[in-house]
């Protein structure tokens, strides 16, 4: 099925990671044209890059740095003009616990800086490239997670930060169209999928269990989930008239097991026998 997006100029950030790499092959298969953000390894952009040359282009950026994001759209609008479409996919997750009475300042202020002001930034300048070229239609897409709807006990930084995306979601939604007539916006919340990020706990039975056992589906996400969902928020065709909304993928996820059987015998019998 033509979805729309040939030649659509797409900006994709994070996109060395597990889900931004497929995206870039999803985009390409849909020969779009793709700009590509790494931070700090391009190895895996590069494979792709030979088969692909006058549809990608690979920038580096560390989406914290307001003159790095302002320096990416300037090149990526040089090289392939008005970014039509943008998916605002880099993040970071901490991989070790921290309570909240235990999380430092230092640790609460990276993770915004990557999964919130980094997404601001990005935002910021993805308007203005609109706002500076003439267009009706565009189409945002912001990464944020089920940690963003159900909450996350000792990650409160991430959840914290992922949830924030709806705020900024439903505000630009309403000033989007003011540069980009037909312009929209939308949150993606992928559940668990298997990608670098979460590697560690998908692989651990006892969590795997855990985090199976609030998922109808009984599985978790492989990146392509993901990307099918940002495809079809991407093309007009297919989801012109849906700005606004969130988009969860994650099996049906129902939130949080939040105690073991072992955990609940006392509190069990106390409540059978009252
Ligand atoms: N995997 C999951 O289970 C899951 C679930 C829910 C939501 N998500 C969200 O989905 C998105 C993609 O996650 P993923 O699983 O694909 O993660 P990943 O494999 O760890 O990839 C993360 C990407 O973000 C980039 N990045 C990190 N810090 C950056 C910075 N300061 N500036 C610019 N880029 C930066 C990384 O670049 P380098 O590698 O070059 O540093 C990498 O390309 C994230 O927003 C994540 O929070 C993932």
């Amino acid at each position: 099925m033509d979805l729309g997006l040939k030649d659509k100029h797409v900006l994709i950030t994070g996109a060395s990671g597990g889900i931004g790499l497929e995206l870039v092959r999803a985009f390409l298969i849909e020969d779009a044209k793709v700009t590509a953000t790494y931070n700090h390894s391009r190895d895996a952009l590069d494979g792709i890059q030979e088969n692909s040359q006058k549809q990608l282009a690979v920038v580096k950026v560390d989406v914290r740095e307001e003159s790095e994001v302002k320096s990416l759209f300037e090149q990526s609008q040089n090289t392939f003009g008005r970014i039509d479409i943008m998916v605002a996919n880099a993040g970071i997750a901490n991989h070790a616990p921290a309570p909240i009475h235990e999380m430092s300042l230092k640790q609460w202020q990276r993770t915004m800086a990557v999964n919130l002001t980094g997404v601001f930034l990005c935002s910021k300048y993805f308007v203005e490239n609109l706002a500076n070229h003439h267009g009706n239609h565009a189409s945002l897409i912001l990464i944020g997670s089920t940690a963003g709807l159900f909450g996350e006990a000792w990650f409160a930084d991430y959840a914290t930060s992922k949830a924030a995306l709806h705020g900024l979601m439903m505000s630009i939604k309403n000033e989007i169209v003011h540069v980009a007539k037909k312009g929209r916006v939308n949150l993606v919340n992928p559940g668990w999928t298997l990608t670098p990020m979460s590697k560690e706990v998908l692989t651990d039975s006892e969590k795997a269990t855990r985090i199976l056992q609030t998922i109808p589906l009984r599985k978790t996400a492989v990146p392509e989930d993901i990307a099918g969902a940002i495809l079809y928020l991407a093309s007009d065709k297919l989801s012109g008239h849906i700005s606004g909304q969130t988009l969860t993928v994650a099996g049906g996820m129902e939130g949080r097991v939040l105690y073991s059987r072992e955990d609940l015998e006392s509190d069990v019998d106390e409540m059978i026998q009252r």
